[in-house]
């Protein structure tokens, strides 16, 4: 679809009734009536990486000039600013990242391996991100001071790290006080969340996990409240699927001992009996991309390659996961492909990017997309070679671009979480 969508907005045979626009071919109804029709914001049309419009994903400004991607030089230019960089700069790719942001990252990995990655490197004056702000963030809080990290687009975040805000998640821990249960209830939050989630988690006694080590973390937390088969609770945020399937699937806890605590209810839209009752309080958030995957598209890729090995991500819903024969992180599948039999067949249930690598580099197997329909993640993918080749060359430049810096007290107690995240044991 063309990125600039146009209203055509028709004259209304009817003037008594709301104007009606159409919009990409579907009719929408103006909320108030223009008398004619207005030319849209500018706001509304900006290009990427031009202007800003910091209520919108669209623009985010980066200053001096953003290389086209039509560039002929553009993977020169990269060449040539990784050089100047040399051993100042670490740049760290997340396996959803674009094959050519890929092609320039020393290390690749899932959120886990890229945390340890950005801790590991005392040494390299500036981090670049190459994933979403939230493991920006968390790379921030894990290196030195006198260490930068850079996330080249500032528009890429992720939808399920916003869908928890610390005000909602403090009210909803007044919730669990008032209902007597806060001191039996260990926070774990995923890493797909901002720092402010993570530094609550840490004064709060909790851990933040990765979905490789949801289950190590998960039955740690219960240890600290009785044992995974006593009576104490571990509040999830911001990802139910991935609470509810290492719950359910890996600790054997009851599905109907799991509640989902909704932020835009009163109470989480739950009795206290139910909170009382529960065992893994589940928060109301998921991924825009793995929520997609569906039990239909298991039934439809068994019934296409009948012998096919289904392999999720424990983000997707919980169907789908105990539908499929095995569940794991990105580098699990990574590692899962990498182990399998030549000639045998696999549909994955994850982002795109990563699946068209996969079929890449592993021609001998046959390996399908779980969806029928291309979906990427838009936020990962907003990191492009122009914004890698405009964050590189100003950083050789001497200038610091979309630096990303957690405040000291949050930085703080999103350390004492990730922390206890990366101390959990067999890891
Ligand atoms: P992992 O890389 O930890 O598997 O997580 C996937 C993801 O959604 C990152 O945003
Ligand atoms: Fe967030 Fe989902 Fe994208 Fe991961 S894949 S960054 S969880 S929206």
């Amino acid at each position: 679809m063309h990125p600039l969508i146009v209203a055509r907005v028709t004259r209304d045979p009817w003037p008594d009734r709301p104007t009606r626009a159409l919009c990409d071919d579907r009719a929408v109804t103006l909320l108030t009536q223009p008398p004619t029709f207005t030319e849209p914001r500018s706001s509304a049309l900006l290009l990427l990486g031009q202007g800003t419009d910091l209520a919108s994903e669209r623009g985010v400004e980066c200053s001096g000039a953003l290389p086209a991607a039509s560039d002929p030089d553009l993977v020169e230019r990269a060449r040539a600013a990784r050089a100047a960089l040399g051993e100042r700069a670490f740049v760290l790719g997340h396996h959803y990242q674009r094959d050519e942001v890929i092609d320039f990252a020393d290390v690749t990995g899932d959120s886990f391996k890229l945390a340890r990655e950005a801790a590991a490197r005392p040494e390299a004056e500036f981090i670049l991100f190459c994933g979403v702000h939230f493991m920006a963030e968390s790379a921030d809080i894990l290196t030195s001071d006198a260490q930068q990290v850079v996330l080249p687009d500032l528009a890429a975040g992720c939808s399920m790290a916003d869908m928890a805000a610390i005000d909602q998640v403090e009210d909803a821990w007044d919730v669990l006080v008032e209902a007597g249960i806060a001191e039996d209830t260990v926070p774990v939050t995923y890493m797909n969340s901002t720092a402010a989630i993570k530094a609550f988690t840490g004064r709060h006694g909790g851990t933040v996990c990765t979905s490789s080590n949801a289950q190590v973390a998960l039955r740690w937390a219960f240890d600290r409240v009785g044992g995974v088969d006593g009576t104490g609770k571990v509040l999830f945020m911001p990802d139910q699927h991935l609470g509810r399937n290492t719950a359910v699937l890996q600790l054997g806890i009851p599905l109907d001992q799991c509640v989902v605590f909704d932020p835009r209810k009163p109470h989480g839209g739950l009795t206290v009996q139910q909170l009382r009752d529960a065992r893994m309080i589940l928060w109301r958030g998921h991924c825009s991309v793995h929520g997609r995957f569906s039990a239909q598209n298991l039934v439809d890729a068994r019934a296409a390659v009948p012998d096919v090995t289904v392999l999720v991500h424990p983000e997707c819903k919980h169907e789908v996961v105990t539908g499929a024969d095995m569940v794991g992180s990105t580098e699990f599948i990574i590692k899962a492909l990498d182990a399998a039999e030549p000639g045998s067949a696999w549909a994955i249930g994850t982002e795109l990017n990563l699946v068209r690598r996969l079929a890449a580099a592993h021609p001998d197997k046959r390996i399908s997309y779980l969806d029928d329909t291309v979906c990427f993640c838009s936020t990962m993918n907003r990191i492009d070679l122009p914004h890698l080749v405009w964050a590189m060359e100003s950083l050789a430049d001497g200038r610091t671009v979309n630096r990303i810096v957690v405040d000291a007290d949050d930085a703080h107690w999103a350390r004492v979480a990730l922390d206890q995240m990366l101390a959990l044991p067999g890891l």
